[in-house]
């Protein structure tokens, strides 16, 4: 276990993001991101950027910034870099994807055109609903990753980069379960030489990052780091990693108003929750096997936070439902329902209704933000291997194989600053408070 107070590796040079699915999310996140640097917007839901941390007792009133309380890579060295089924600039996509107004677009315009995704590993045997013209072409997925390899040695070269990050932001690809491909990196590797299958297009990028020591952050529900090979070669080459599926709209409300009902001893007899959406990742969702991805994820949630099995009464039957429907006039901007049914106090029934009108991406790009600077912080602090404390920003958090999830936002709010004072030195924050009544 790393130490408490440990040496943190000042984050010196320049830090490459790589983006293996260059579409509304990731450039909503780099467009986002030059704004900020320029000044013309505030990085609003961004926890690096505005939260801040209390320090020591309440009557010390110590409340620093968090980006100036651990050593955080400022934006102006960030350099991004990706991949996409699609040869456009990232200017091109943004202004597809209908997720910023023209108006910002063209003043970041210059740094969104200089960004052209290479072309990307893709089969869609994954992703059933999409098709590639800018792809790669190898004898086996062992060579694809070689060339995923190439380029980003090309791209830390020619941008003369200290550091790199890789976060996926690429579609939903099928469910899969993990196989004995997926059960150590020897299996694995061979699999990757005898194009198994069960291999994906996400795994061979994630494969690729780990291999060279870069850190990996799965923003997407699919299986892509969260299998025993992938966590022994993170270990092996002192990477990083997290995910998965990052928590924005339906599930991040679901994950606020569960643990508050909960408190209370407030019953749960039903949770629906429908949603229309008409951004591509809808048009992916669209498709069974994305969709089972997604709902998978999205299901977990609830019956972690709500422990039925410590709360029978409460929440033993509960019905979850999960509905996601593609309705294209909605574009980015999703729309969430969720009828609650409630019991309290002897039984009597009550409901909750929630309308979220969100924008997903616009909700996603502050994630991106912080997973790569926590990432790049971890590596620089030497915490490798599966980085439990950024469990906040997903909807299915990776963990130990021991140990179950945390989805209750709170905690998970806790974990990742506790984390940071440990790693500091400072004292843990309990919420004891007696001593002010001594
Ligand atoms: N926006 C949110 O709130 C949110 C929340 C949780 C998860 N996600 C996930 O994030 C991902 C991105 O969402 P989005 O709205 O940007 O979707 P999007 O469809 O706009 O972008 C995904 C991009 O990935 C590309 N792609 C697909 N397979 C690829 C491959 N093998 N290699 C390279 N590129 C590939 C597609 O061409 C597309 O440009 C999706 O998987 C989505 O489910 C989004």
């Amino acid at each position: 276990m790393i130490k408490k107070g440990t040496k943190i590796a000042k984050p010196k040079g320049k830090l490459g993001i790589l983006i293996p699915g260059v579409g509304a999310v990731a450039t909503t996140f780099i467009a986002g991101v030059e704004a900020i640097k320029n000044n013309y917007a505030r990085p609003f839901g961004s926890l690096t950027q505005m939260g801040t941390i209390r320090l020591g007792k309440r009557t010390e009133k110590r409340t620093p910034l968090i980006k100036d309380f651990v050593p955080l890579a400022s934006l102006s060295d960030l350099v991004f870099g990706g991949w996409d089924i699609n040869n456009e600039t990232c200017y091109e996509t943004a202004v597809r994807s209908g997720v910023l107004e023209q108006q910002l677009l063209n003043r970041v315009r210059p740094q969104l055109e200089r960004i052209r995704p290479w072309k990307a590993v893709f089969s869609q045997e994954y992703v059933k609903r999409l098709e590639g013209t800018h792809l790669k072409k190898g004898k086996n997925k062992y060579e694809l990753a070689l060339q995923v390899i190439e380029d980003i040695k090309n791209f830390k070269s020619e941008n003369n980069l200290d550091r790199l990050v890789m976060i996926w932001c690429g579609s939903t690809e099928v469910y899969l379960q993990p196989s004995e491909v997926h059960s150590s990196l020897k299996k694995f590797e061979k699999g990757l030489k005898k194009d198994d299958p069960q291999i994906t297009s996400s795994m061979i990028y994630a494969y690729a990052a780990l291999s060279l020591g870069i850190p990996y952050a799965n923003g997407a529900p699919n299986l892509s780091v969260d299998f025993p090979a992938m966590v022994e070669l993170a270990q092996r080459k002192h990477a990083p990693i997290c995910g998965k599926d990052f928590k924005t709209g339906q599930t991040l409300m679901k994950t606020i108003i569960a643990p508050g009902l909960k408190s209370r001893l407030i019953g749960l007899s039903g949770w629906f929750s429908t949603n229309i959406l008409g951004n591509r990742d809808g048009e992916v969702l669209d498709e069974p096997q994305s969709l089972k991805t997604k709902e998978e994820s999205k299901l977990s949630v609830l019956d972690q936070i709500l422990q039925p099995q410590l709360y029978p009464e409460l929440y033993k039957d509960y019905h979850h439902q999960v509905r996601i429907n593609y309705y294209p006039p909605r574009g980015d901007n999703k729309e969430g329902w969720d009828n609650i049914d409630i019991f309290g106090w002897l039984g009597y029934p009550m409901q909750i209704k929630v309308n979220f009108l969100c924008r997903d991406s616009i909700l996603a790009a502050p994630l991106c933000l912080d997973l790569v600077l926590f990432l790049d912080l971890a590596q620089r602090t030497r915490m490798y291997g599966i980085q439990e404390w950024l469990s906040f920003y997903f909807k299915s958090p990776q963990c130990a194989p021991q140990l179950y999830p945390e989805h209750d936002l709170f905690i998970q709010l806790m974990k990742l600053k506790n984390t940071l004072r440990y790693l500091r030195g400072e004292d843990l924050i309990t919420h004891l408070g007696l001593e002010y009544y001594d």
